[in-house]
């Protein structure tokens, strides 16, 4: 994608067409939605709360008052919407539910899979080896964990660190989406193929994916190698660099300055 196409992915765009998503996700019947309820509640009774209010006619016609700005919640209230899930399988045989960590208003987002067993002990993502990786890719980028926002496809670990099912994705994928929707980041970076099938809704292997951005709902995402991969094939090796070509094009769209790293042959 050239810088030139950027205004293609301009914030009212990307968050329009989210909105129109998860207005199509709610129509169709998923749980745990709050479209009425908390989206007039986050709003604070302006517009959003006369809409909600107002008669209503048939099913599309429900949100046509609200103006894409008004229809907003916070990380938070995601949250709290979550409570103590038991929407799938998953959450019988969790310790925490992993959320998600960073900036709430972050430039950039990285997705992974699940929570793993550091994960699911300690209630954050990506605090175990592979977040070790991610942090060095991360520090690399010379940003910080903080400024960036860190979450999962599904929030609570597979057992045995196994991907995570369809149905487990297909319940929990509409927290990410609104958590995404929420945080409205410039650039996404879906870490591995559980994360990229998931928000792409593909099957295109990673390696085929990977090096270019693809467009989720008006934002740019690229996806790349989940750094478990990168721990399995070793430090300094090819797939290191290729998640690495990934990032600079990740920097380089959000217009931050690209460090050099030497390549060891
Ligand atoms: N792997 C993931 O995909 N997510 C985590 O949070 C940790 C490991």
């Amino acid at each position: 994608m050239s810088s030139d196409s950027n205004h293609h992915f301009s914030q009212s765009h990307m968050y329009a067409s989210l909105t129109a998503y998860l207005q199509d996700l709610q129509e169709s019947g998923i749980d745990g939605i709050p479209l009425e309820a908390e989206v007039a509640a986050a709003s604070a009774g302006t517009a959003a709360m006369r809409a909600s209010a107002a008669p209503q006619g048939k099913e599309g016609d429900r949100y046509e008052h609200l103006s894409a700005p008004e229809v907003h919640e916070t990380l938070e209230q995601i949250r709290k919407n979550l409570g103590a899930c038991q929407r799938c399988k998953l959450g019988a045989t969790r310790k925490n539910l992993v959320f998600g960590v960073g900036n709430p208003k972050a430039r950039l987002v990285f997705v992974g899979e699940g929570p793993g067993a550091d994960e699911d002990a300690q209630g954050e993502p990506f605090v175990g080896d592979a977040g070790k990786m991610l942090n060095r890719i991360i520090a690399a980028m010379e940003l910080k964990r903080e400024d960036v926002y860190i979450c999962n496809v599904v929030k609570c670990r597979p057992p045995q660190n196994r991907p995570p099912e369809a149905d487990e994705v297909t319940t929990c994928s509409p927290f990410l989406l609104r958590q995404l929707a929420s945080i409205k980041p410039e650039v996404i970076v879906a870490l591995g193929t559980s994360a990229a099938h998931a928000l792409l809704q593909t099957k295109v292997p990673i390696s085929k994916m990977r090096g270019k951005f693809h467009d989720f709902h008006g934002m740019p995402l690229m996806p790349t190698y989940h750094p478990s991969y990168l721990l399995r094939t070793g430090g300094n090796s090819d797939s290191f660099w290729s998640v690495w070509d990934d990032m600079t094009q990740v920097l380089r769209l959000l217009k931050l300055p690209v460090p050099d790293k030497i390549r060891k042959k």
